[in-house]
Order: structure tokens, then sequence, then C-alpha cells
């Protein structure tokens, strides 16, 4: 019987066996040879491979290949996947004028979403989720194409004209180019920023079932296409808890050092329950250690701010939030660590990104994780439309009462 009085055995009678796991804390929705997490121990790898040694040896490119392939790519193989998606990012001229209906003021996150949506308008010769030349054709457009639509979001919340794709540039260097270039004059791409780019795009290549990917798999097993299940994932990316959350840190230091508040007293705030903020970027679902991706980005974001110039206050207060975090029970008991999040918004504002892109690059970053499982997905004979099931406790049979006696 639950705390209200209510006969849970009797309703379970009427449901049939059913677990309840709200927020899938321990259910598997399905089997994947794509990426290992274990949350205990910090440890994160990609197709067996140590996100680690990726981060240091590898790149976005091969990573991406990795991810939906399968195996690290030869060298002749990642140049023609390298060649491949270079000739795929101009989008539609019919579809960039998608961009001038969105208010200019407009997150670009469902500007994002919205123009992967209607890719299925535009290319409705590779919709087939069963027919491995179109999912491969599908795969290649958005892989080219997500940073086109993501720089024109960019350009139009400044109010600046488009640029065409450069494609003698890499797919990182021509998303720089478009989203910080002007069409008249030449845009030095420095590699530094590339190269920065290219690590965090990484780093967030993939993450197993997590919210977005979930929901990529859970609106493709209706065999819906690619483009459609992907824009589905990029809006629940969007929510705080998720890839909203690199916006959200930012917003958090911005105002501690505008406000200018200690830092522990703000952190007394929150485990107090004083307020109902989180501290954003600390935390995770599965990794209950450290994150092991927000420790590559901590151990490089003091390298990568220097070569970017930049010398920010927030990254100071940071650390100090970071640093009574660990010495707090609060955070220790609850094993509150920060996670990839935390140093990432201060990375991209040192490139020139507005937060409000922040959560547009982590998308750019997780798009091949969402191809990898989505293919992953469909190509298994075992999959099974998603279907949860749920426990009712709503009220039990009763009789229309007609209107006039209500
Ligand atoms: N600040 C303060 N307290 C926290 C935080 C936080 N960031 N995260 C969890 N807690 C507390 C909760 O209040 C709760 O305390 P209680 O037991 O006293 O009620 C306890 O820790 C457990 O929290 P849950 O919400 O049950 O943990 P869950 O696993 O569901 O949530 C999540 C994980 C959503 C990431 C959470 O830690 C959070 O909200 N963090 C801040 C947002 C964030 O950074 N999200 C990015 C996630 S990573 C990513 O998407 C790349």
């Amino acid at each position: 019987e639950g705390e209200d009085g209510f006969d849970i055995s009797a309703l379970l009678k009427e449901t049939g066996d059913v677990t309840l796991d709200t927020g899938f804390v321990n259910t598997a929705s399905c089997s994947s040879k794509i990426t290992f997490i274990n949350g205990d121990t910090g440890i994160l790898r990609y197709r067996g491979y140590p996100i680690e040694q990726l981060a240091e040896h590898s790149n976005f490119l091969e990573v991406s290949y990795l991810l939906i392939y399968g195996e690290l790519p030869t060298q002749e193989q990642a140049d023609a996947f390298d060649a491949r998606l270079r000739r795929h990012t101009l989008l539609h001229e019919d579809l960039k004028l998608f961009f001038n209906g969105f208010p200019r003021d407009a997150h670009p996150m469902p500007v994002l979403s919205s123009a992967v949506s209607a890719l299925s308008t535009f290319y409705q010769d590779s919709l087939d989720p069963f027919d491995p030349e179109e999912v491969e054709i599908s795969t290649i457009r958005l892989l080219a194409k997500l940073p086109t639509i993501a720089a024109y979001a960019y350009k139009k919340s400044m109010g600046q004209p488009f640029l065409y794709p450069d494609n003698s540039l890499s797919i990182p260097e021509n998303f720089l180019r478009m989203t910080f270039g002007f069409p008249a004059e030449p845009y030095e791409v420095d590699p530094e920023m590339v190269k920065a780019l290219d690590l965090l795009l990484l780093l967030h290549a993939d993450h197993e079932q997590n919210c977005s990917t979930s929901t990529v798999r859970l609106v493709g097993s209706s065999q819906a296409n690619l483009f459609a299940s992907v824009s589905a994932g990029i809006n629940a990316l969007f929510g705080p808890l998720h890839g909203g959350a690199n916006q959200a840190v930012l917003e958090m230091l911005a105002t501690l050092h505008e406000t200018g508040q200690d830092p522990a007293e703000f952190m007394r705030k929150i485990k107090n329950k004083e307020t109902n903020q989180r501290l954003m970027g600390f935390g995770h679902r599965v990794y209950k250690n450290y994150d092991p991706r927000a420790a590559i980005i901590k151990k490089t974001a003091d390298e990568i701010l220097g070569k970017l110039g930049a010398d920010d206050p927030l990254l100071d207060i940071a650390m100090k939030l970071e640093e009574v975090a660990l010495a707090d029970d609060y955070f220790v008991e609850r094993r509150l660590y920060p996670n990839v999040d935390f140093y990432t918004g201060l990375i991209y504002k040192a490139m020139g990104f507005p937060t409000k892109m922040f959560t547009v690059l982590f998308a750019l970053g997780r798009l091949p994780g969402w191809i990898a499982q989505w293919r992953e997905m469909i190509e298994d004979p075992a999959t099974k439309i998603g279907r949860p099931r749920q426990i009712y406790i709503g009220e039990g049979a009763r009789d229309f009462v007609p209107i006039a006696q209500r």
C-alpha cells in the first residue's frame, strides 16, 4: 500500500508486471558497441579507445568516422571521408530562406532543430532508414551541413550576411570562417582556435544513452528518418539539465562576477536549499567520481585560454567554486564533481562565441554520436519500437456524469 493509502498491488494486477524506473536510472534500453562508460572509475571509451588517447592523438574527423563506422580510418579512408564531407557543405538556397523567418533574437538551438527537421523536405531521396545507400548519403549530408546551419543561425542572430562554405577548408575551419568571417574580407583561420574547437567537439562526440541520444533512438525506433530523429535529439539537448548546462554555467559565473557575490556564500545557499538553483556544471547521472572529459578540459583550459589571449576572471571564480565543492560534505557525499560543461563555456567565450551558441557547439560535437547510435539501432534486428510502460495511479473506474450534474 502506498503512502496515500493507494493499493499498488491491486493496481499492478490490472496493469501487469512492470518496473518503475523514473529517469531510467537503472534500465538499459539497448545493447550497444559504440561507447563504454564506467561512472565509478571515470572511464570513457569510444569503440574501445580511451578518451584520453583520442584527445591526445586523434581529431574530430577521425573520431566521427570511428563512431559511425566502427574502426579508426586509414589515411586513405580519412581523406575520402573528408573530401566527401567538403562536397556537401552547401545549403539549398531555399533552406536559407528559413533563417529569415525566425526572429533575430531567437535562440539558435530551435533554429538548428527546425532547419535539420526541414532537411527531410529537401532530401526526399534519402529518407529510407533501411536503404544503406540512403542512410549513407543522409549521414554525409547531416555531418557536412550542420556546421553551415549552425554558422547561419549565428549570423542571423548577429544580423550579419551569410557566407558560402569554402570547401578548401576542413569542416572546423570552415565553420569558424562562416561564423566569424565577412563576405568581402579575407578570414585568417587561427590554428589555435581550430585545435581548441576540434578537441571540444571530439570530447562531446558520444556519451552512450544520454537524454538526447536516447531521444534520437526512441524517435528512430518508429522508423523515422535520420533528419527527423536528430532534430528531436537537438531539442532534447537544448534543456538546461543537459546540453543547455554549458550556457547556464557561464551565466552563473557572470552573475557571480557582476554581483561580486562570494562563491562560498553562493554554495552555502545552494546546499542549504535556500535557492532552487543548482551548481551548474556539477553532477552527472553516471559519473560519480570525476568526468574524464572535464579532467581533460581542465588540464587544457588554462593553456587554451592563454593561447587565445584570454585572461578571464570567470576562470578564477570557476576554480574557486570547484575548490569549495571538492572540500564540502554536501557535494562530496552526493559525489558531485565538475562535468564536461563546467569549463567548456569559458573556452567558447574566449573563442568569441556568445553564450547562446554554446549548446549549438555541443550539438555539432554530439552529431556523429547521434548518427552512430541511430544507425546501430536501425541495423539491429532486435530493435523494437520504443514504448515504455507506466504505472497508472489515477482514478479507478467510474461512471460518466452528465455535464449538468457535475
Ligand atoms: N548542484 C547542487 N546539488 C545537486 C546538483 C548540483 N549541480 N546536482 C545534483 N544535486 C543534488 C540534488 O539536489 C540531490 O540532492 P538531495 O538528495 O539532497 O535531494 C542529489 O544531488 C541527487 O541529484 P539528482 O537530481 O537526483 O541527480 P541526477 O542524477 O538525477 O541528476 C544532473 C544529474 C541532472 C546532471 C544533476 O547533477 C544536475 O542538475 N546538474 C546541474 C546541471 C548540469 O550541469 N547538467 C549537465 C549534465 S552533463 C551533460 O549533459 C553533458
